[in-house]
């Protein structure tokens, strides 16, 4: 099965392919001539993945799908969250957005915090929404080298490696997007049975 996935990051493609098996063929926007930024102006995780989905299947009528991610810190109120990319930045400066949530943390001893990935599924024109979180917490300073974004400032729940100390497949194990692949995974291969 051929389906659209609402991503250009290539760690992104890498992660959900591994996740979702051969069976499967994910293209991305530019594959299917949709070029420059996918809106994504809701307030909320589920309406910027479904919005995402929407416009994607607006232009192409195909199958696809979208996600949307947020890190949610419990002492700064579910911040970042919805707003993870553009914290520090209008960019996607991930240093500059581990700097500035370093320093939201700096005297704070409830570290707690947690990744969330919603997936909007159109799949034959129905929409259908999967969730998946990793509880967890931000150490002082960065470790590792692997993955993106917060990945060197989170430790999950049970380890005390951060997701940037894993490869891909120790991290897609655990990880909220991983766990919300398998939902969609899960959810595919029930259908097509
Ligand atoms: P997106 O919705 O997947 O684009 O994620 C929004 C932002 O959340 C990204 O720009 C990253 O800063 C952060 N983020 C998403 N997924 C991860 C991850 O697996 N590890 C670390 N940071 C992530």
């Amino acid at each position: 099965m051929e389906i659209l996935f609402a991503t250009n990051n290539a760690h992104k493609l890498a992660e959900v392919s591994a996740v979702l098996g051969d069976g499967y063929r994910l293209v991305t926007p530019r594959d299917c001539g949709v070029t420059g930024e996918i809106p994504e102006t809701q307030p909320t995780l589920e309406g910027n993945a479904l919005q995402k989905a929407r416009y994607l299947h607006a232009r192409t009528g195909r199958n696809c799908f979208a996600d949307d991610t947020g890190l949610e810190v419990e002492a700064l109120g579910g911040a970042p969250g919805v707003h993870s990319a553009r914290y520090a930045t209008d960019g996607h400066d991930f240093a500059a957005n581990n700097r500035l949530l370093l320093r939201n943390l700096e005297g704070k001893t409830n570290r707690r915090a947690r990744f969330r990935t919603v997936i909007a599924l159109i799949l034959n024109g129905e929409e259908h929404l999967f969730e998946g979180i990793v509880e967890g917490h931000i150490i002082p300073a960065e470790r590792g080298a692997e993955g993106f974004g917060y990945d060197p400032l989170f430790v999950p729940e049970g380890g005390d490696k951060t997701f940037a100390e894993m490869d891909a497949a120790e991290k897609n194990a655990v990880s909220h997007r991983g766990r919300a692949m398998r939902k969609l995974a899960a959810y595919l291969h029930s259908i097509e049975k």
